[in-house]
């Protein structure tokens, strides 16, 4: 059964607290909350502030995915704010090793995300630290946009490292996720599902439950 992630990027921010008290009463672990700087990605949204107002309010995982260049500090903030999960981009930071070292000593989980356009074996190196690995099946940056199927054999390939080193990382997937796209993901291997727009423009409750219910066939 896949850990399900419901992105705030796609929620109405004049009801957050309720969406957020609907997603509480489903089998959805983590609340997705997307960081996004403007400048690696071309967008700007969330930070520290509303980890820090989410922390106060809920106790669902908070699954942060930072998409800003240089991280360091949002890292930092991120972590002291009540982030639980912080997942960078490693072509982002000079030092990503580093990175992975620093948000553990911090306390928390550390994950690293392949942009479509990046291979696995270009942070090989980092994968056995990793407690998290996020394959973006979009290009970050926008809700809504539409899953990319030549990232199923990336997946694939993530759960096959995975398996022959006995790593214990996640795999998480993000971008154009609805019940049949993660169905996909799924048998690929993948076992934390984020989804934005499915969740929140198809009736909340309704939507996590058939992601949750999701098996490998
Ligand atoms: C995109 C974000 C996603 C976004 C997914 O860069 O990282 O988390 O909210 O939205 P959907 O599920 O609508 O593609
Ligand atoms: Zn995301």
């Amino acid at each position: 059964m896949p850990v399900v992630a419901p992105s705030l990027l796609s929620a109405d921010l004049f009801q957050l607290g309720n969406q957020i008290e609907q997603i509480a009463a489903t089998t959805a672990e983590y609340l997705h909350v997307d960081i996004m700087d403007g400048h690696y990605v071309p967008n700007i949204n969330f930070g520290d502030k509303i980890v820090g107002e989410l922390r106060q309010h809920t106790e669902l995982t908070l699954d942060c995915h930072i998409m800003v260049d240089q991280p360091e500090q949002v890292i930092h903030d991120v972590a002291v704010a009540g982030g639980d999960i912080l997942t960078f981009h490693p072509e982002t930071s000079d030092h990503p090793y580093r990175q992975i070292q620093e948000i553990h000593r911090l306390g928390k989980k550390a994950g690293i995300a392949f942009d479509p356009g990046t291979a696995i074996s270009t942070y090989a190196d980092l994968l056995p630290i990793v407690d998290q690995v996020l394959v973006m099946t979009v290009s970050p940056g926008f809700g809504g946009q539409k899953f990319l199927p030549e990232m199923l054999n990336k997946i694939a390939q993530v759960k096959r490292i995975q398996q022959a080193n006995q790593y214990q990382f996640d795999i998480e997937v993000d971008g154009g996720i609805n019940d049949q796209t993660g169905q996909q993901c799924v048998n690929a291997g993948a076992n934390v599902l984020v989804a934005g727009s499915y969740v929140f423009k198809n009736g909340i409750t309704p939507a996590i439950m058939a992601l949750s219910q999701l098996q490998q066939e």
